[in-house]
This record gives structure tokens, sequence and C-alpha cells, in this order.
């Protein structure tokens, strides 16, 4: 625990963001009051309103704010019909992600009821996993060009990076994670039978780092096989490392199988170092704004991440 009191920063974002994080914050309020802990808060007002006021999406000064002085950012969604281009959710989400280093997208899959278990013939018991998401390389780096745009003729190319140090920190992590939570076994997800240089590297790095973990079991799915595995045989699966895009993908068919959306949580982290980013793994729901009907699980269970990830025991 840090000597001076804990900081944390909000950014409730766009639509049902500032609703879900209002109640995340009571909620983690409670649970610090309850343990005599001193936190402060600062609420950022950052998101569409913010951009389609000043342009502003995510500031230097606001950002070497958050770099230096918080011990955990919460966010709640970034996504708004008016900014088509999505250039405040790229700056503010993405942004942070990249500038924050924050390699790790750790994101829990676990069903809490059998009642909201979707899958026939399983139970809630059944599934119990995390994802690994590499979080600061991939298809999300923007590599890439565009050469006559808007002509019959038009070349768009979206490059995948691979580093070999991104793979492999995120390959350690997934098994660091494995061997100090006592899981039984680490997936590692990609497409290496298509993508023959950048995945390829995964397999590589993949089969090093498992060489330094012999008691946890470690073994390979193409992701496409995965994915209908979550689904048929979901209890084979414990921890599963696998690069952003199909991360992103793969998290929201875990949060179905956590029934709903509302109840998928995340943390973007760089192990060792703070602030982390915390924030659920749903959208703004522009829809469900002012109806009650938003569910704050998945912005309170990350916000029981960021106070976990701050060395704050959380009850339950
Ligand atoms: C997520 C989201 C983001 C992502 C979007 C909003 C850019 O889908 O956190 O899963 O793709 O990472
Ligand atoms: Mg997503």
């Amino acid at each position: 625990m840090s000597a001076r009191p804990l900081h944390f920063a909000t950014i409730g974002g766009d639509g049902i963001g500032p609703e879900v994080i209002a109640k995340a914050v009571a909620w983690a309020q409670g649970v610090l009051d309850a343990q005599g802990i001193e936190a402060r808060w600062t609420h950022l007002d950052l998101g569409a309103d913010r951009y389609l006021r000043d342009g502003t999406t995510l500031d230097d000064a606001t950002f070497a704010f958050l770099r230096d002085e918080v011990d955990g950012i919460l966010l709640g969604a970034l996504g708004d019909p008016r900014v088509p281009s999505n250039q405040h959710a790229k700056d503010i989400l993405l942004g942070l992600r990249f500038r924050l280093d924050l390699y790790v997208n750790f994101r829990p899959i676990v069903c809490p009821s059998d009642d909201v278990c979707p899958l026939k013939g399983k139970t809630a018991a059944d599934i119990d996993m995390v994802v690994f998401r590499e979080n600061t390389e991939g298809l999300y780096t923007g590599v890439g060009g565009q050469f006559k745009r808007g002509t019959p003729d038009e070349v768009s190319i979206e490059a995948e990076l691979n580093t070999r140090k991104g793979v492999e920190r995120i390959l350690r992590a997934a098994f660091v994670y494995a061997d100090t939570h006592g899981r039984r076994s680490v997936c590692m997800a990609d497409k290496a039978n298509a993508m023959r240089h950048g995945h390829d590297l995964w397999q590589r790095a993949f089969a090093e780092v498992a060489a330094e973990y012999p008691h946890i079991r470690a073994f390979h799915r193409y992701v496409d096989v995965l994915a209908m595995e979550m689904v048929s045989s979901p209890e084979t699966y414990d921890v599963i490392v696998t690069n952003n895009l199909f991360g992103d993908i793969l998290t929201d068919l875990g949060a179905a199988l956590q029934g709903g959306i509302g109840r998928a949580a995340s943390a973007n982290l760089h192990p060792g170092k703070r602030p982390g980013l915390f924030e659920p793994v749903h959208g703004s729901a522009p829809d469900l704004v002012g109806t009650g009907l938003a569910d704050p699980t998945a912005a309170i269970e990350s916000a029981r991440l960021m106070l976990e990830s701050v060395g704050v025991e959380v009850p339950g």
C-alpha cells in the first residue's frame, strides 16, 4: 500500500459511461471506507461532449497528470453517433493504452450463476477463464496507408505489427499469471496456418516461454477453432493468450458466455507500473441512456480490478 492517499481518475465518457462509472465509484468508495483507506478521485471531463465543444480528446497536460499522479484510471465507455470518426475514442482509449504502454489487456470470463449461462448442457462452473489480450501492437497501431483513396483504384493497407519484445512480454505475462494463480493451462491462439510471418513469431516465442514453465500445460489453437470451442467446450480453457484483434473479438464472445456484455470487465496493465486503465468491455449504448437499464456490473467489476491492482483486498 502506498504511503500517500490513493488517487484515482475517472473518465465517464459517452452514453451510459457516466452512469455506470458513478455506480462503480460509489461501490469502490464503500469498499475503501469499510477498510479505512483514504482515496481521492479526480473526474475528468473527456469524451464526445468535450471533443465537440472544444476539440479536446486527450491533451498533453491531462495525459501527464494521468501518467504521473494517479494510481488507476476508471473509464466508462467511448462512442457517440455525433462523432462518426470515433476520433476521441481512438485518442483517449487507444491513446492511453499505447502511451502508457499498457501491454496486457486482462479480461476475465467468469459466469456468475447457472441461470445466466447461455450454453445448453453447461453450467457456470464450466466457464472460468482469463484472456490475456496483447494491447499495444497487432492490427491496432495504425501502421499502413491509403493510396488513391476514394477512387476505383484505391489501395488501403493495414499492417499487423508483431515485435519479438511485444509478443514475448504478453506470453510471459500469461504464464506468470497462470503460475501465480494456480491455473492449469495456457492456450495461445493465432492464425499461423494463414499468416506466415507474424504468427510464426508467436509460435516460436510461445514454445520458448512455455519451456520456462514446464509444470503448466501449454497448448495452441488456431483462433477460429478456439472461437468454436469456447462455445462447445469452455471447460477446456483456463488462461488464453492472443493478439490484439483476436483478443478483442474473443472477449465479446466471452462476454456472452458470462451472461452478457454488461458483465464483462477488463484491466489494461503494464505489470509493475501504475496507473492501469480499467474499463467495462461494453460500449456506450446511447439508446440505454437514462432508461435505468444499463447494467453497472462490468464497471463495478472493473473498479474491483483497479482496487486489487493497487493492493486493496476486496471481499467477495
Ligand atoms: C474494446 C473495444 C475497443 C477495442 C474499441 C472501442 C476500439 O472494442 O475495448 O474491446 O477494439 O479495443
Ligand atoms: Mg471490443
